[in-house]
């Protein structure tokens, strides 16, 4: 994204709390908000010094700040940079940063700071909570997926060979900051991908909100007003449902709209530059809403105004739409039963009565969705 840097004095950022007792903490939003970072972890932590973890792409753009932020606050710093892209939520890249970590010297009582998109946040999350067996961390996240979900709530983790997401800890951050002047130098792709995540907010629980974005999606694109506005009306949404229900025992369930689908597709591209994970998220959202109309939940209409919306911005609603394809009906099926959602066997998916009305359905017939799968496929 290219919008024009803005000069000035630092606006008064949009603040919301996630209220979790004696973990609360504030997710802080606004352009130019990352000058902060030093005195606002000086107030948390004093003392404390910072490992920043980033990956390479991040660290050339937004590395240098950082520590000058940090420096400011006179926190001392040390970086610890990865290879960009998903494939370093692994084994190898967890070692990796666990180990710098311990070099560093980085105790109890100091914090990570992740830089980065949710990769970041996942991978340098989880060496966080393993570390000396936990220690502190603060978000800074920097693609807008990352400033309206994966920083908040505390899912951090890797993936395995057999499916993604699937080793991790639930560790929440003591502090995001969400400056969204570092989204100007996302590549738009990026920056379309993580809108998918944003539309979902409106698509599993905001109709509002959905309307709301399907008029003024551009303006977000363009890094007009409405961008804030949308981050922290994504960001108040998951804090509410992250408050009540931390361990996705219910409700947080429903965040995973579109994932069973789209983790499978992302898996099946081998988590390749092909299908980017909110792209991933877009057709698997397009797909639930066909499969909730298929089950006659919602009608065709309401699913085809979701696949307007999604297919409006350049998201991929079709499968047709993954370059190089995806794997077969029995590859497909094979990675959905490794979904953490399947109890006992049961498939488990996020479904919609209508915009806006997602619910969690257990126990659904994997023959369906093979079927639906199989009528996808041969369409395209
Ligand atoms: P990402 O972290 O790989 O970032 C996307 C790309 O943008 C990378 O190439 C990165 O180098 C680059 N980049 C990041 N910030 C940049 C910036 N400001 N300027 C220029 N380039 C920048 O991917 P993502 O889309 O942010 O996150 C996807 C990951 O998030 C997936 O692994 C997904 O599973 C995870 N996720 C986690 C949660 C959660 O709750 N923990 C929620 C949603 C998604
Ligand atoms: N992104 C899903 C969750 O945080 O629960």
């Amino acid at each position: 994204m290219t919008a024009p840097l803005r000069q000035g004095p630092l606006a008064e950022p949009i603040m919301v709390p996630v209220a979790l007792g004696t973990r609360a903490y504030d997710i802080v939003i606004g352009r130019g908000q990352l000058a902060s970072l030093g005195s606002r972890i000086g107030g948390l932590r004093p003392g404390a010094k910072c490992a920043i973890v980033a990956d390479a792409t991040v660290a050339k753009h937004h590395l240098a700040a950082t520590e000058a932020a940090l420096k400011s606050a006179g926190i001392a710093s040390s970086a610890i940079v990865v290879p960009p892209g998903e494939g370093s939520k692994s084994y190898a890249s967890f070692e990796t940063v666990c180990e710098a970590i311990v070099a560093a010297r980085i105790e109890r009582g100091d914090l990570v700071v992740t830089l980065g998109g949710g990769v970041i946040g996942d991978l340098a999350g989880f060496a966080a909570a393993s570390v000396r067996r936990g220690l502190d961390f603060v978000q800074v996240p920097t693609t807008l997926l990352a400033q309206v979900d994966s920083s908040v709530g505390g899912k951090t983790g890797i993936n395995s060979r057999q499916g993604k997401n699937l080793i991790g800890a639930f560790h929440q951050p003591v502090l995001v900051i969400a400056d969204t002047a570092l989204l100007d130098t996302l590549p738009e792709r990026d920056f379309r991908a993580g809108y998918a995540e944003m539309a979902k907010f409106g698509l599993l629980g905001d109709a509002a909100f959905f309307t709301w974005l399907e008029a003024n999606w551009r303006d977000i694109f363009a890094g007009g007003p409405g961008r804030e506005h949308a981050i922290a009306v994504c960001c108040r949404g998951k804090a509410g449902i992250v408050a009540r229900d931390e361990r996705e025992t219910g409700e947080r369930a429903l965040l995973n709209l579109g994932h069973t689908f789209g983790h499978a597709l992302e898996a099946g591209c081998g988590f390749s530059s092909r299908l980017l994970h909110g792209e991933a998220v877009a057709l698997g959202t397009a797909l639930a809403f066909e499969f909730s109309a298929r089950r006659g939940l919602i009608s065709a209409a309401d699913a085809a105004r979701a696949h307007a919306h999604l297919a409006a911005v350049g998201l991929p609603t079709h499968i047709k739409d993954v370059p190089g394809g995806v794997p077969g009906v029995d590859a497909l099926m094979d990675l959905i039963a490794q979904d953490k959602k399947v109890k006992r066997g049961r498939l488990t998916f996020i479904l919609v009565r209508g915009i806006g009305q997602a619910f969690v359905e257990n126990d659904v017939d994997a023959a369906q969705v093979r079927a639906f799968l199989a009528d996808k496929l041969a369409q395209q």
